[in-house]
């Protein structure tokens, strides 16, 4: 006799990637043109590339000259902690990537921090999205996997990295870029921690 199934599933312990349009900034042009006057040094993360992480000049959100995008962004990692049950976060410490053609960013974590984000200030056709790997693979040690285009089942998430859009995210989250094929592909990326974690 056939018998109907009742199911019901709790989606537990999901992990938010949050995406946000700053598309319409005019800081986006500002900043664009004020990393120009920053030098810039190779980065073991992003060959092919230039960084301005962790040189002496600090971070670039902490130029008074960006106050209002910090500001914004202060507000996007507000609604994205909120949504997470954080609160108080600040911004510890930002810098950029300016990447050619045929540059990547190997998977890595933000440590030292809570949230993470990237902005895209110079972004287009052909710009490497953001992907990031799948926490729970390691832990699957037997599963037999026959559709990967599940939330369940697939091996990372790719968020397209569009002009003016930030996405933020936990900071753990392993993530890194396939390689770029657009112009000097440019993000300013930042940390967040809980206002309580600064000694
Ligand atoms: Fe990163």
């Amino acid at each position: 006799m056939e018998r109907n199934i009742t199911a019901s599933f709790v989606e537990a312990f999901a992990i938010p990637l949050g995406i946000f349009d700053l598309g319409d900034l005019p800081e986006l042009t500002l900043a664009n043109d004020l990393i120009k006057e920053y030098s810039t040094q190779d980065h073991a993360l992003v060959p092919g590339g230039k960084s301005s992480w962790n040189i002496d000049y600090g971070s670039i959100l902490h130029n008074p000259k960006l106050q209002d995008l910090k500001e914004q962004i202060d507000e996007v990692v507000s609604v994205y902690g909120e949504h997470l049950g954080m609160s108080d976060l600040i911004l510890t410490n930002s810098w950029f990537n300016v990447m050619p053609k045929g540059s990547e960013v190997l998977p890595h974590r933000h440590e030292r921090a809570s949230v993470s984000g990237a902005l895209y200030i110079n972004s287009g056709i052909g710009a490497s999205s953001l992907y990031f790997s799948n926490p729970t693979m390691i832990y699957r040690m037997a599963e037999e996997i026959k559709n990967h285009n599940t939330v369940y089942s697939s091996s990372a998430a790719s968020i397209e990295a569009k002009h003016g859009r930030c996405i933020v995210f936990p900071s753990w989250l392993e993530h890194g870029t396939s390689i770029n094929d657009y112009t000097d592909r440019t993000v300013i990326s930042f940390n967040y921690v809980n206002k309580n974690s600064i000694t």
